[in-house]
This record gives structure tokens, C-alpha cells and sequence, in this order.
């Protein structure tokens, strides 16, 4: 079976750059990307996907939407033209589903075999076979799909759906935005009405697209602000044109190295701007960073604009617990910006980040011991005192632990380091950012 974590690790060592100047574009949002593979595919008819992420963790979205029937093409001008089968038309995938290192695949796609009558095996590497899948087995359990999970409840799992399903209300125990998904998945070929209730708000690009695609689904908030998502099944699905735009968390990277490297002036162009997913440019604001949005507007149904970021002196903060849910997959890069402010930031209800593809706590805590950072880690969160704008001390190797952002962050920190970063490897950044690498070099000079 080919492992992602079968890979050869290929160490890096990120120096001292020059500031970062120009413009530069991002590439497409990796969860908006694996939502329009899925749902094109339960379309009868054409879709048509531009600015798609074409990171080797929507790719194995994409060919398990092939194995399970859709006929789904990269043409030559980079254009994904996707012919679906339907809702209630999956067919049964003739082998496992490799999942790589994708936690979102995995869960969402669970979802969409849960009430259809086939079943499938998830595998995936070292990484994702550790990551806790109870979460939406439970309430995919309650609409009658039957699981078979490792112990522990970890993949290989193998998922037996059922057709029809039965509706269910659930109200999330976790703020998160892919067992939310999982469920409305689920929903559109279940008969009656699924509720999910949602009391801390996460990323909504799954109710926004399932709406575009002409989805029976109605969002209700209520007196204490908790949201009711329904879903009424079974749906019909148009087939639509879906523009990606580029994603902010890959862009969190370069804002982060913007504001750190002395004399950096920087655009990025095209950045989803989904108030779900701001949190992070909403936090080095109140830190002193100088971010400005320019050109903004909206493209494929989400707000966008072009980020003109320039080098800051930034200070600790407490970061707010409530802004976690939109910055969730931002605070790898977050620890490194707070390594170089003035003082100390603390940052709280950070459970979630112990089981993303790495224990993201812990990992940046021994990352940033090894670079010379003072860092304290607590249960739910890290403690940080920075440099006050003056260069980290450096070093490694950084353990990367199969984590893409693991692996981008610490680039970044070496950007502003006296004795440069070892990166131990940084393969896993092809899951969700290809060109990272040849993207810093160009914008920043390094090698
Ligand atoms: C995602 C939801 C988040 C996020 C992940 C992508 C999505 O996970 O960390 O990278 O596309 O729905 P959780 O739902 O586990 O918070």
C-alpha cells in the first residue's frame, strides 16, 4: 500500500532572507477544493473547478470520487471537469480508499458513504491513522451506517453505509467544521430533515456550497447565538462552475514572514477572506501588524481580497479563546510570530491542536526549544516570550512529524534566524501547498 509516510524525509535548512517584496498568489483553499470535488460529483451533468488546490490531499479526494464512479479530469489548462453520479448514485469502490494524510477527506467522505448502500475501506499514513475518527462515526452511527475501526477508532476503518438512512439531530460535542460537513453530507441522500446544531460557529463553506448547488438546507441562529444547519434530503444537485479562491491558511505563511523580515512590503493576491477563517489577520492586527486589504470582492460565492503586508514590530498578546474555531490551523505559524514580538503571548483552548496531523502543542513546543525560543506548554495552549524583533537563535533538526504547517513554520522562523533551520522534512508540505517552497524562494531570495 503506498504510505505518504513511506516517503524518504527531505531535510531543509531555511536561512536568513531578504525582505519579501512583490506579489505573489497563493494556490486554492484546500477545504473549499475538496468540497467542490464532492459535491460536483453528486451532480448528474458537468461541473467545472478553476484555481482547484492540487495538493496531494485533495487529490486522494478526488480519486476516491473517481473509484466511487465520477468521472473527474484535470484538463490541460488546469481546469478539473467533473461528470457525477448523483446523489444516491456512489457506486462501490473496488479497493480501499487511500487517504494520505487527509483527516478532511477521510471524515467527509465518510459522511457521503454513510447513506449510500456500498462500503469502503479508509486507510491512511502514520500521521492520519493515529487521528480520532469517533467523532463523526458516532452521529453517522445514529443514522444506521455501521463502522469497523481500529482499536482505538482509528483507520483502517471500514465504513458499511445504508440506504435510506435516518435523519438525525445532533448537536456538535466539538467545534468542528468536518463532522458539521460529515452529517450534511450524509443528509442529502437521506429522506426527511438532519439538523446539526452547531454552538460554536466554524467554517461555513460546506453550507454555503451545498446552497449553491441547490441544496434544501436552511440556517437558523438562535436566541444564544447557537446555529440550527437542516438539510432536507433526498437532494437534487445542480451541476455549477466553481471559482477556488486561494486559501488562507496557505497564505498565513507568507503574513507571518511579511511582518517578521525586516523591510518586507508584500502582496498576496486573491486571499479568501470567509470571516471563518480571519482569525489570524484579526490577531497579529492587534499585535502591531500592518495588514491591509485591498480590492475586495467576491469570487465563487466567498469574500476575497488582495493582503498588502509590511514588517511590523509586534507585541505580545492573550489571545482570546473565542477567535480559536477561525485561526484553528493558523497557530503553528501564529507561535512563530509570537517568538519574534516584544513580550509574552498566551494563547488558551487550544485542546483541538493535539490531534490535527501532528500534536501541533506539543511538536511547536519542542520546535521552537530547539531554535532557541522560551516557550512553556500548558494543556490547552503555549506560552510564548519573544525576541522582541531581534533574530531567533536558530538551530534544529525541528521534527516535522508528517505536518505540512509544522514544516512551513518553521521555515518561516528560519527566515529571522542567526544560525539558520534545520527542517528534519519537508515532503509533507505537498499535501497542501506544492509550490511552497519555489513561492519563498521567489518572493524572498532564500534557497
Ligand atoms: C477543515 C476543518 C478543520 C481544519 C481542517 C479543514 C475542513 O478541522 O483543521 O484543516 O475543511 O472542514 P476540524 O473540523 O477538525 O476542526
Amino acid at each position: 500500500m503506498a504510505h505518504s509516510a513511506d516517503h524518504a524525509p527531505v531535510p531543509c535548512r531555511f536561512g536568513t532572507s531578504a525582505a519579501l517584496t512583490g506579489a505573489i498568489r497563493v494556490p486554492g483553499d484546500k477545504s473549499i477544493s475538496h468540497r467542490a470535488l464532492m459535491l460536483s460529483a453528486l451532480c448528474v451533468g458537468r461541473s467545472r473547478i478553476t484555481g482547484l488546490l492540487e495538493g496531494e490531499d485533495v487529490l486522494a479526494t478526488a480519486a476516491a470520487m473517481r473509484a466511487m464512479g465520477a468521472d473527474v479530469v484535470r484538463d490541460d489548462d488546469g481546469v478539473w471537469t467533473v461528470h457525477g453520479v448523483g446523489v444516491g448514485g456512489l457506486m462501490q469502490p473496488p479497493q480501499a480508499l487511500e487517504m494520505g494524510n487527509s483527516g478532511t477527506s477521510t471524515r467527509l467522505l465518510m459522511g457521503l458513504v454513510a447513506s449510500h448502500p456500498i462500503t469502503a475501506m479508509f486507510t491512511g499514513d502514520a500521521s492520519l491513522s493515529r487521528r480520532p475518527m469517533a467523532r463523526v462515526t458516532d452521529p453517522l452511527g445514529e443514522m444506521g451506517a455501521q463502522f469497523n475501526a481500529s482499536p482505538g477508532g482509528t483507520l483502517p476503518l471500514m465504513v458499511r453505509g445504508i440506504s435510506p438512512a435516518v435523519p438525525i439531530s445532533y448537536r456538535l460535542p466539538v467545534a468542528s467544521a468536518q463532522v458539521k460537513s460529515a452529517i450534511l453530507l450524509a443528509a442529502l441522500n437521506t429522506p426527511g430533515t438532519t439538523t446539526v446544531i452547531e454552538p460554536v460557529a466554524t467554517r461555513d463553506h460546506s453550507e454555503k456550497m451545498l446552497k449553491g448547488f441547490g441544496a434544501d438546507l436552511t440556517v437558523e441562529t438562535d436566541a444564544d447565538g447557537v446555529r440550527h444547519i437542516s438539510v432536507t434530503g433526498p437532494c437534487d444537485l445542480k451541476p455549477q462552475n466553481i471559482e477556488v479562491p486561494g486559501d488562507p491558511s496557505s497564505a498565513a505563511f507568507f503574513i507571518v514572514a511579511a511582518l517578521i523580515v525586516p523591510g518586507s512590503d508584500l502582496v498576496i493576491e486573491n486571499v479568501g477572506m470567509n470571516v471563518t477563517r480571519t482569525g489570524l489577520i484579526t490577531v497579529l492586527e492587534q499585535m502591531g501588524g500592518r495588514i491591509e486589504r485591498l480590492n475586495e470582492r467576491t469570487v465563487g460565492g466567498e469574500p476575497v481580497a488582495d493582503l498588502r503586508v509590511r514588517a511590523s514590530a509586534l507585541h505580545g498578546i492573550t489571545v482570546d479563546p473565542a477567535i480559536v474555531p477561525s485561526m484553528v490551523d493558523e497557530f503553528p505559524v501564529f507561535f512563530v510570530a509570537a517568538a519574534c514580538a516584544s513580550g509574552t503571548t498566551v494563547t488558551s483552548g487550544l485542546d483541538e491542536l493535539r490531534v490535527k496531523e501532528s500534536d501541533r502543542l506539543a511538536t511547536m513546543a519542542r520546535g521552537l526549544e530547539a531554535i532557541g525560543v522560551s516557550v512553556k506548554e500548558c494543556e490547552d495552549g503555549l506560552v510564548i516570550t519573544g525576541s522582541g524583533g531581534v533574530t531567533l537563535r536558530g538551530g534544529g533538526p525541528v521534527a516535522t512529524l508528517l505536518d505540512h504547517r509544522i514544516a512551513m513554520s518553521f521555515a518561516i522562523a528560519g527566515l529571522v534566524s542567526q544560525d539558520g533551520v534545520e527542517v528534519d522534512d519537508t515532503a509533507p508540505i505537498a499535501t497542501s501547498f506544492p509550490d511552497f517552497l519555489a513561492l519563498l524562494e521567489s518572493s524572498t531570495g532564500a534557497t
